[in-house]
């Protein structure tokens, strides 16, 4: 079983506005409704590919019983600690004449001590009977920015693998519990390591990096692939993978299709290199369409090959 992690779930609108222009008044031409935050996006790549997950995290109010209800519609097996405060609503307008697009993310819920201490003992119920658990997204109100740094300590203790996928401060508190993998994009990891990225060499440098402040492993998406610090028998080994960027519909999420791609690939038992295209492949193919979390697993399939995975060689030491 995989378990997904959603401190801050929300239920997440993509409008599709053509022209969109600010203080004008619009109408959508689509639109879709969706529970999300980065987790539960990772939980429906996960359905999607045929992989056992279950989603947790904290859910609120109406819009925490909409998050539930609509998952369950989905199918998606979830087991939330239900909250006092009511849960965000987060809206995307994506205007298709220029591919441009907005977010607007409401501050969300406050969680209380109470709280946080209901969700610690679920998650240790669960992850009893968990290979994989995927922490994604920001925290809400309230938890100190150290809580996924306990939390994953908490489960390496239980010897389950553990993956995470936030940023800022809880990033960089997370990586000191030594996670197994982390998978920021650019601006997440220059956040974390402390300086920009100006090229490839810099990119290679920054996995090691990560590794170097406490992560197993470094994936740090970009927008043609990722550069990686994987392990391979045993030992850190470098990887960049390349897929022709595409014209997207929509990049809202594509991130968490990655990790989703990636961790499916995994549970699977493919070598560390497969797991990387096969991410690759899935962050490339949800692209392809309006709301986070959404791919087609046959086309997905089919991009495979289009993809190139290349060990990279070892630079100098990072000191
Ligand atoms: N236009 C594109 N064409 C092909 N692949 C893309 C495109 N944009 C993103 N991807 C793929 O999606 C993956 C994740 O992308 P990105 O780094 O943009 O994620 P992100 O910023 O974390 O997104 P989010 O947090 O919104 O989910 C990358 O590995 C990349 O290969
Ligand atoms: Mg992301």
């Amino acid at each position: 079983m995989i378990i997904t992690v959603t401190l801050n779930a929300a239920i997440d609108k993509s409008l599709s506005v053509p022209n969109f222009r600010l203080g004008r008044r619009h109408r959508t031409v689509e639109q879709t409704t969706l529970p999300g935050g980065k987790g539960v996006n990772v939980a429906r790549t996960l359905k999607t590919l045929g992989q056992p997950v279950i989603a947790t995290g904290f859910a609120g109010g109406s819009t925490g019983t909409r998050i539930v209800e609509a998952l369950t519609d989905e199918a998606i097996l979830n087991d939330f600690v239900r909250i006092r405060e009511e849960s965000r609503t987060n809206t995307a307008v994506l205007d298709p004449t220029n591919g441009e697009q907005t977010e607007i993310n409401e501050r969300g819920p406050a969680v209380t001590g109470r709280e946080l201490e209901l969700f610690r003992d679920k998650l240790t119920y669960l992850a009893r009977g968990a290979a994989i658990v995927v922490f994604a997204g920001s925290l809400p109100r309230g938890l100190d920015s150290d809580v996924y740094c306990d939390l994953i300590k908490d489960l390496r203790k239980l010897g389950v693998t553990v993956v995470i996928d936030t940023d800022g401060d809880p990033l960089r508190h997370a990586v000191r519990g030594e996670p197994d993998v982390v998978s920021p994009n650019v601006l997440e990891a220059e956040e974390l390591v402390g300086h920009e990225f100006n090229d490839d060499e810099d990119m290679t440098i920054a996995v090691r990096e990560m590794v170097a402040l406490g992560a197993g492993e470094a994936i740090m998406t970009v927008p043609d692939g990722c550069f990686a610090s994987v392990i391979v028998d045993g030992g850190p080994v470098l990887h960049r993978v390349r897929i022709e960027p595409r014209e997207a519909i929509a990049t809202v999420g594509a991130g968490d299709a990655f990790l989703a791609g990636y961790v499916a690939a995994r549970y699977s038992g493919k070598a560390p290199a497969e797991c990387l295209r096969f991410g690759v492949a899935c962050g490339a193919e949800s692209t392809q369409r309006l709301g986070a979390g959404l791919v087609d697993a046959q086309r997905v399939e089919r991009l495979l090959p289009e993809i190139e995975v290349v060990p990279l060689t070892v630079p100098a030491e990072v000191s």
